[in-house]
C-alpha cells in the first residue's frame, strides 16, 4: 500500500517545551492506522500537524505529496476537503440539531445549499451509522455513544477520503467504546476510507488496526503492524502493552 501522508522529522514546541521532537511517519493509504501514547504525549498535537491547524517548527506533513507546512489557507481548505475530522472535545454543536449538525460541513466545505440534496445526504449518513429518524433531536437528546456515531456521521458527510478521528471512546462504557470501533472498521471496509484513530483503547487498536504507531517522549518509540509493534522490545511499547492486556494473542 502507497503512504497517503508521510510525515518527515516534524518538531514543534509550545510555550517553550519541545513536544514532537522529530516524528517520521507514513499512513497507508486504505489502512486503519492508530497513534497511542501516554497522556500528554502529543497525539492530538500531531493530529493537528496532520489537516495543518497547527504548522510545524521544522519538518513536514504531505498529503498526496503535497505540503501542508507550506500551503496557504487556501490550499489548506482545499486539502481538508479529503479530510473528515472529529477532534477530541469537539462536540456537536449543542445549540443545532442532529440534521443542522451533520447538514453543517455539507454547506461549509461543500457549499451546497440546495435544501433537498442536504436533507437526502443527513438522511443518507443517520442510516448508515444505524440512527435513522433522529434528525430533529437535540445532542442533549442523546446517549455519549449516540453523539460519537453522529459526530461520525458529520465527519463522513462530505466524503473524505480519509478519516481522523481522536479519541473517539474515551469516556463511553467499554460495549459503546466497541460500537464506536466497529464503526470505524466499516468506515474503512465498506467506504475504503483510510482512517487514523488517536485512541487509548489500546485492546481495540490492536484488534481493528493495520499499523501502529506508539508516540514517547516527542517521537515514534515503535511503528508497524500490530504483531511487530507487540513484540517490540522498547521497553515504554511493553509496558503499555502489559497495562493493557492481561493476555492476548495477536
Ligand atoms: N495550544 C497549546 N499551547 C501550549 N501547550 C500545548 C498546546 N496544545 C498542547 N499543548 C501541550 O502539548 C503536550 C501534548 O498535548 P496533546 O494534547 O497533544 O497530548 P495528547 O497525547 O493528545 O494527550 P491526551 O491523551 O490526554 O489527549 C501537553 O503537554 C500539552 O499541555
Ligand atoms: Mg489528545
Amino acid at each position: 500500500m502507497a503512504p497517503i501522508i508521510t510525515i518527515r522529522n516534524l518538531k514543534k514546541s509550545l510555550a517553550g517545551v519541545p513536544v514532537l521532537k522529530g516524528i517520521s511517519l507514513n499512513f497507508e493509504e486504505g489502512a486503519v492506522s492508530s497513534i497511542i501514547g501516554q497522556s500528554g504525549s502529543g497525539k492530538s498535537v500531531l493530529a493537528k500537524h496532520i489537516i495543518g491547524i497547527m504548522k510545524p517548527d521544522e519538518g513536514d506533513v504531505c498529503f498526496k505529496g503535497r505540503s501542508i507546512a507550506g500551503a496557504d489557507e487556501g490550499e489548506l481548505v482545499e486539502i481538508r476537503r479529503h479530510f473528515g475530522y472529529s477532534f477530541q472535545g469537539a462536540a456537536l454543536f449543542d445549540s443545532m440539531s442532529v440534521h443542522e449538525n451533520i447538514a453543517f460541513p455539507v454547506r461549509e466545505v461543500l457549499k451546497i445549499t440546495d435544501r433537498r440534496e442536504i436533507d437526502r445526504m443527513v438522511t443518507e449518513q443517520l442510516e448508515w451509522i444505524g440512527l435513522p429518524g433522529i434528525e430533529e433531536k437535540l445532542p442533549a437528546e442523546l446517549s455519549g455513544g449516540m453523539r460519537k456515531r453522529v459526530g461520525v456521521a458529520r465527519a463522513l458527510v462530505t466524503k473524505p477520503e480519509v478519516l481522523l478521528f481522536d479519541e473517539p471512546t474515551t469516556g463511553l462504557d467499554p460495549v459503546l467504546g466497541e460500537t464506536i470501533n466497529d464503526l470505524v472498521s466499516r468506515v474503512n471496509r465498506e467506504l475504503g476510507l483510510t482512517c487514523i484513530l488517536i485512541t487509548h483503547d489500546i485492546q481495540a487498536t490492536f484488534r481493528i488496526s493495520d499499523r501502529i504507531a506508539l508516540l514517547h517522549d516527542g517521537v515514534i518509540a515503535a511503528a508497524g503492524t500490530p504483531r511487530n509493534v507487540s513484540r517490540s522490545a522498547h521497553q515504554m511499547v511493553q509496558k503499555f502493552i502489559s497495562n493493557s492486556f492481561n493476555s492476548l494473542e495477536v
